[in-house]
């Protein structure tokens, strides 16, 4: 049985509440090692931190999502850092910049990805970055802090921007778009990926990689992501999950598997 990480997922979204609990127990006993929940606006971090304290498996992540800027509370940072400092918060993440829906407030998202990047810092704790349409500012902001410690998460841009990434010290998750027909890019850019700096995610409930497209997405299938990486990579999927679950501890926990 492959034993893995799901290093970013929404189990608080809606599409998980008829059976939240049974499914988390039984992808852990399929093999889903450990699942970070991710943040997107206060409300969704504090679950997050709520199903770290419920279930040992998983951790939390904090942070207020490019697209969820929109009414961000003045003292905000208080509220991120009282959960950050918890024992198994281990990032402050999704945070970034999302240009895709017409009418989105650039200035203000860039202003909210900074101070979440500057908390991060003082924190000492690892970033997790989404970035929509917006590539060109995300790294220009990337690069005004010269090394990064985090994670570019559902990697979409080219195998030249990934070398950049790389470049500032973060590692590159890739999601079940890895899986569509349409992605010569992305496998291309997982070429340009070396297998030390490589993680795992769902980002379910969205993203479910091929056969299930379209589908409700959970950590189980981040097993067709792996098959995928093993082809491209001419690796074995036992390689794959055992190195991603290497650089997943090493980035979020601190340590050697
Ligand atoms: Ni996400």
């Amino acid at each position: 049985m492959l034993e893995y990480i799901d290093s970013h997922a929404h189990y608080d979204a809606e599409q998980f509440d008829p059976d939240r609990e049974e499914l988390l127990n039984r992808l852990h006993e399929d093999g889903v090692r450990n699942i970070v929940n991710m943040g997107c606006n206060l409300e969704r971090s504090r679950l997050s931190v709520e199903y770290a304290e419920k279930y040992p498996f998983m951790y939390a992540a904090v942070g207020i999502h490019p697209e969820d800027v929109e009414g961000t509370p003045a003292d905000y940072l208080d509220t991120l850092k009282k959960w950050a400092v918890l024992p198994k918060t281990v990032a402050i993440g999704e945070i970034g910049l999302d240009y895709h829906y017409e009418g989105y407030d650039p200035d203000l998202q860039k202003r909210i990805f900074r101070e979440q990047l500057d908390l991060a810092e003082q924190l000492c704790l690892p970033v997790v970055i989404h970035s929509r349409d917006a590539t060109e500012d995300t790294m220009s902001i990337l690069r005004e802090r010269g090394k990064v410690n985090g994670v570019m998460h559902c990697f979409s841009g080219s195998a030249e921007t990934a070398k950049q990434v790389l470049a500032l010290g973060l590692n590159i998750s890739f999601t079940g778009v890895l899986t569509f027909k349409n992605a010569r890019r992305a496998i291309e850019a997982l070429e340009a990926v070396p297998m030390d700096r490589l993680m795992l995610e769902t980002d379910c409930p969205y993203m479910a990689p091929e056969p299930n497209r379209g589908k409700r997405c959970d950590s189980g299938m981040i097993v067709h992501i792996i098959q995928k990486i093993a082809e491209v990579k001419g690796v074995s999927p036992e390689l794959v999950a055992k190195q991603t679950t290497e650089n997943t501890l090493k980035l979020f926990w601190k340590m050697n598997a």
